[in-house]
């Protein structure tokens, strides 16, 4: 199959500044929420109608990918064969809930397997995180400045906070090796923060579609993104993962413990 990035990326992009356009209503209206796996783990009607909406368009649209996505009205994917888009509708839905900011909405683009096109938007900034390898990354309309290769001593990392307090992997030697250790509660917010250089790691149990748009960017600027056990990332199971400058993450490598 062949496609256009470039045609892809202006597409999600108009489509993220719609769901932006339309969050930032949402955000102050009264939500309905229930919870999934476990009392923290919520969804509202708002993850639920995003999810359809966005949906909704990228199949009529692209008629011939398809769609894994978090809230249930995707496909059942099995192989990444063609193009595979993945989506999540609100990235942070604890954060939307209790916050009304910090929270973002993804989709990533993958062909044959291949990382194509990442597009984030931070809702509440407004800034919408966009491009691939093949056409570059932007902010909006600019050019992103690909970040410094920072080894850990001199940069802020991110980890999931449950993996954090549990000292889970041995993952408390890695913060303590750090500048500093901050707790964002949205993948997308943090996949902000690495591709502008204000974080160096970000460290979580992440399932695919809170990790297919900022693979697909991070990976472009240079960065190295990895399963725990260094075994190649499967974008169809779920996995945690480390994604950073190529120092942080081998560093980080060295340090945690899987056994
Ligand atoms: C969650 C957020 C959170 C991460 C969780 C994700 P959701 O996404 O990205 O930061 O630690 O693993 O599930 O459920 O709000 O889309
Ligand atoms: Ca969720
Ligand atoms: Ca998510
Ligand atoms: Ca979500």
């Amino acid at each position: 199959m062949t496609v256009d990035s470039k045609e892809i990326d202006k597409f999600l992009v108009e489509l993220l500044q719609n769901v932006g356009k339309s969050l930032r209503d949402d955000a102050l209206k009264k939500k309905s929420v229930d919870t999934k796996k476990n009392r923290n783990d919520l969804v509202t009607n708002f993850d639920k109608k995003t999810e359809r909406y966005i949906n909704s368009e990228l199949k009529r649209v692209f008629p011939e990918a398809t769609i894994v996505s978090e809230e249930g009205y995707g496909d059942l994917v099995t192989d990444m064969s063609g193009l595979v888009f993945f989506v999540d509708p609100i990235d942070g839905t604890m954060n939307f809930v209790k916050r009304g900011d910090d929270f973002a909405s993804m989709i990533g683009a993958y062909i044959d397997g291949e990382p194509l096109i990442g597009a984030i938007i931070d809702v509440m900034g407004n800034n919408i995180y966009h491009g691939g390898k093949e056409i570059g990354l932007f902010i909006n309309d600019e050019k992103i400045d690909i970040p410094r290769n920072l080894p850990l001593v001199e940069g802020l990392v991110d980890v999931s906070a449950p993996m954090a307090l549990a000292n889970k992997f041995n993952v408390q030697d890695v913060i303590k090796k750090s500048s500093g250790f901050r707790v964002y509660g949205s993948a997308g917010i943090i996949f902000g923060h690495l591709l502008t250089g204000k974080e160096v790691m970000y460290m979580s149990y992440l399932a695919p579609w809170d990790l297919a748009a900022g693979r697909v960017l991070c990976e472009a600027a240079g960065m190295s993104v990895v399963s725990i056990d260094d075994a190649p990332i499967n974008m169809l199971k779920s996995q945690v993962v480390i994604v950073g400058t190529q120092k942080v993450v081998s560093e980080a490598l060295t340090t945690v413990k899987t056994r």
